[in-house]
């Protein structure tokens, strides 16, 4: 039997077709256009992630056995808003998980219904990225397109309601809408007052390995797959990536060097952020976990890379720097605005430090450096909380660079694993596809057989020393920048 994948991230999809043992056969990667309107919104077409998934589909499984592919699952990029028409029409293009527009609706929910009560409600605070202030957003500024809401959705669930026809969701991608119950897995009543929304607009709610259905016979047909293949929940891609790394069950930490960047902490208890800054979230593996999210983490190195110096080749960039712990130039990565744990959408990107010698390495370094600095931030929240982390897994585009995990190694002072397959969300898709249907007993039993560790970066003591001076100077910038930062814009 084979399983398929579906990674819906936000620069392209990446689909992984996986073996019944585990063994990964293949990985197709498909792109579409990203959006940025005004200053700060970021958008997607949700037309294109289905077009660009079932081009996907089609390309992965070309030289195997069709007949033999028995499920499809996923990991979505979270906290998009995608709403259907009552003819199941896309009716405005999908609000993105990095779309800062939200910021008065943001204040509203944090500040007139309280943050108390948000996190009563649903185990946490308002941030702009999340969906409910974005269904207050077209509420107060589309009121047209508001009033023709039939079916709410997350990324990922379009495209799992255009392959099987139901209306679903699972409990982590629910957990980053803000209308969810994250303690007893259910939506909020209270949420959906407060947005102004009902119940039966939104999806029913499985849980991430549980199936939802088969593929509607026209799917099959296209693809050449049975109709008897299951469409399996999913999971967001945070979760995801957490078990298609074994960061499953208690105290397993996980490090995603995407387009965000994220610190993830898995919990087999329920638990909530006392300073509102990580977020509480279901798991994937029918627990808990607790995540920082930072809004741009390997998308500064590309644009850097692409953008500014005006290269495809970031490994030869990144031999030329020699000096670690040493780089008098500091980055702040904020070039979307930043989330975890300053929660500040109006931050931006700054370079200071510069001197008539900084060279084109050093910035390059403070770069990558900055992105590590800004994890940190979340680690040390995690660490205020009392959870000690003493080794993380790492994965996305920005952990196959060696010289990053390196930096991320001594900056945080954690060992970083490194495991044989760095293609979190879709492997971890594939293997709740798997799990739901019966080649394991469980999510954490798959991901223990899978995921192999192939070697470990430990930190330098000496480096870390330096590091650590450095991490105290890097933590006074944006504290310096913040007014300023409100009145550039
Ligand atoms: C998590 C988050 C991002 C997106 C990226 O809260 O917003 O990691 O899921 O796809």
């Amino acid at each position: 039997m084979y399983y398929i994948g579906v990674d819906l991230g936000t620069s392209a999809v990446k689909l992984l077709l996986m073996a019944h043992d585990g063994k990964i056969e293949n990985i197709v990667s498909k792109e579409y256009p990203l959006y940025f309107p005004q200053p700060g919104w970021s958008e997607q077409k949700p037309e294109d992630w289905y077009s660009q998934v079932m081009a996907g589909i089609k390309e992965l499984i070309k030289d195997v056995d069709k007949s033999q592919i028995a499920g499809i699952s996923f990991g979505g990029q979270m906290h998009g808003l995608v709403i259907l028409d009552e003819n199941d029409n896309v009716i405005r293009p999908a609000i993105l998980w990095n779309d800062g527009r939200t910021t008065k609706e943001c204040d509203y929910l944090n500040n007139v219904i309280g943050k108390e009560k948000l996190s009563a409600y649903t185990a946490n605070i308002s941030f702009t990225g999340f969906t409910a202030p974005k269904i207050l957003w077209v509420k107060n500024n589309e009121p047209e397109n508001f009033a023709k809401i039939c079916k709410i959705m997350l990324p990922k669930d379009y495209i799992a309601y255009k392959l099987s026809g139901v209306h679903c969701t699972d409990v982590s991608d629910a957990s980053g809408m803000l209308i969810f119950d994250v303690k007893n897995r259910c939506w909020s009543k209270e949420m959906c007052e407060i947005c102004g929304i009902n119940e039966s607009q939104l999806a029913k709610i499985y849980e991430s390995y549980e199936t939802v259905g088969t593929v509607l016979p026209e799917i099959a047909k296209e693809l050449g797959i049975p109709e008897s293949c299951k469409v399996v929940a999913g999971a967001g891609d945070n979760a995801a990536a957490a078990v298609g790394t074994c960061t499953v069950g208690d105290g397993s930490c996980n490090i995603s060097l995407g387009t965000s960047g994220t610190i993830f902490i898995s919990s087999k208890n329920f638990g909530v952020d006392k300073f509102n800054a990580l977020h509480a979230f279901a798991h994937a593996d029918g627990h808990y976990h607790l995540m920082g999210c930072m809004l741009s983490a390997a998308s500064c190195n590309k644009w850097w890379m692409d953008e500014i110096i005006g290269t495809k080749d970031y490994a030869e960039e990144q031999k030329k720097i020699e000096k670690l712990g040493e780089n008098h130039v500091y980055f702040l990565p904020y070039l979307m605005g930043e989330r975890s744990p300053i929660n500040d959408p109006l931050a931006r990107g700054t370079f200071i430090g510069l001197t008539m010698d900084s060279t084109r390495a050093d910035m390059t370094q403070a770069v990558l450096e900055g992105v590590a600095f800004a994890l940190r931030d979340s680690f040390e929240v995690a660490k205020a909380l009392g959870i000690e982390i003493k080794r993380t897994k790492i994965c996305g585009g920005g952990a196959k660079s060696p010289l990053w995990k390196k930096m991320i190694a001594n900056i945080l002072n954690v060992k970083v694993d490194v495991i044989e397959s760095e293609e979190g969300p879709a492997l971890g898709g594939a293997m709740l596809a798997a799990v739901a249907n019966g080649e394991f007993e469980s999510v954490e039993a798959a991901a223990e057989k899978i995921v192999k560790i192939v070697d470990t970066i430990e930190p330098e003591p000496e480096l870390v020393k330096k590091y650590e001076e450095r991490y105290e100077q890097y933590r006074a910038i944006y504290p310096a920048c913040k007014e300023l930062f409100q009145k550039i814009q």
